[in-house]
């Protein structure tokens, strides 16, 4: 079978370079919250990744008729719904298992507002992985991302089963925001265009490095501020846009799957470098996006922070006590509920 195959992220191609599927392993996915306005279109995209064979779609209604719809695209993957109490099912012999499930912002709200709701649909469907595919990696969309992804890990370390390599935070919405906006300023192609963001998913936590995009093109102090404020803003913008019809769905879809296409190739041993949110010691927050490199495990290496001008450094000072606050709220809920 020929099937459209997503590139990495950190690449610049769009998602139309079509690969063989031919001899690459099976790799089961699964996405959590497949009936949702991030899952639907993400299942589209990864029933189109050649490096996937088969794919669980699990939501609490509606997933069949997801799957029929989404099974029917002529590609290599297998694809099944699985709805309720299905989730020991879908989740069972994964090695990828996406997160997307809970409630979105409407106009007004930040992301810790979600935080009520969100924490606990994270933990019981982390919980159901953690006891029913313990070694599969774990992609978590669901916002507070700064909070879910510490619920995430603490919830597995009190199961025995956390591996720091196979939890992360998906931030790449951030760069592809960020390299959408810098070359649409500068009017570069698109196609050649990386940007770095560091920190984490919200407001001011949410970094983008423009003194060290490629191609490098000077930014004057005000197009520098303006394009770091529409990076941290960048989620808020398709917010009020979307005006109480949710968040950004269609360019989250977009960049879980790129996201998801380099953690498969790492896995399939082709190593590749992505921007996440992950378990660090790269600052004093013990959960931090930076730079970092996938291989066969997961995570293999999270690479530290450099050459940042004074401008990035204050920026960094800035969004420490917010995303602190938020790790510690995400610990502080795992343990009271454990
Ligand atoms: P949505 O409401 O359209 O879809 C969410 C889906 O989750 C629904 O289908 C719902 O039935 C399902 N769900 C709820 N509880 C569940 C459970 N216990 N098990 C399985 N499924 C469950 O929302 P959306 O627009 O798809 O957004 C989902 C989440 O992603 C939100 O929290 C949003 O803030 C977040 N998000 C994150 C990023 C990011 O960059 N990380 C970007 C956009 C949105
Ligand atoms: C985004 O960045 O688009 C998401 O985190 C959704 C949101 O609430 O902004």
């Amino acid at each position: 079978a020929i099937a459209p195959s997503a590139v990495g992220s950190m690449g610049a191609a769009p998602m139309a370079t079509f690969a063989t599927s031919a001899g690459s392993p099976r790799r089961k996915v699964a996405v959590l919250g497949a009936g949702g306005g991030i899952g639907q279109p993400l299942s589209l995209l990864l029933k189109l990744n050649s490096q996937v064979s088969q794919l669980a779609l699990y939501d609490i209604a509606g997933t069949p008729g997801v799957a029929a719809d989404v099974g029917h695209c002529n590609t290599k993957a297998q694809c099944k719904g699985y709805e309720q109490d299905k989730l020991a099912e879908a989740v069972r012999g994964c090695d990828l298992v996406i997160v997307p499930a809970g409630v979105p912002r409407k106009p007004g709200m930040t992301r810790d507002d979600l935080f009520k709701v969100n924490a606990g649909i994270v933990k019981g469907l982390v919980e159901a992985v953690g006891k029913h595919a313990p070694g599969a990696i774990l992609n978590i969309i669901s916002n507070p991302v700064n909070s879910t992804v510490p619920i995430t890990a603490e919830c597995l370390k009190a199961m025995g089963v956390y591996d720091k390599r196979k939890v992360m935070g998906v931030t790449t919405l951030d760069v592809v925001r960020a390299k959408t906006f810098y070359a649409e300023m500068k009017g570069l192609d698109v196609a050649n265009v990386d940007v770095p963001v560091i920190g984490g998913h919200a407001g001011a936590t949410i970094l983008p490095l423009f003194s060290q995009a490629t191609p490098k093109v000077p930014l004057s102090q005000e197009e520098l501020e303006g394009l770091t404020k529409r990076t941290q803003d960048g989620g808020t913008e398709v917010v009020q846009a979307k005006a109480g019809k949710g968040s950004a769905t269609l360019s989250m879809a977009y960049a879980a799957a790129l996201f998801a296409d380099s953690v498969l190739r790492g896995l399939n041993g082709t190593p590749t470098m992505e921007y996440t949110y992950v378990d660090s010691n790269v600052t004093e927050a013990p959960y931090f996006a930076s730079k970092v490199k996938l291989s066969t495990e997961g995570v293999e290496k999270v690479f530290g922070l450099e050459g940042m001008t004074d401008y990035e450094k204050e920026g960094l000072k800035t969004m420490m006590p917010e995303l602190m606050k938020s790790i510690n709220a995400g610990i502080d809920f795992a343990k009271e509920a454990s």
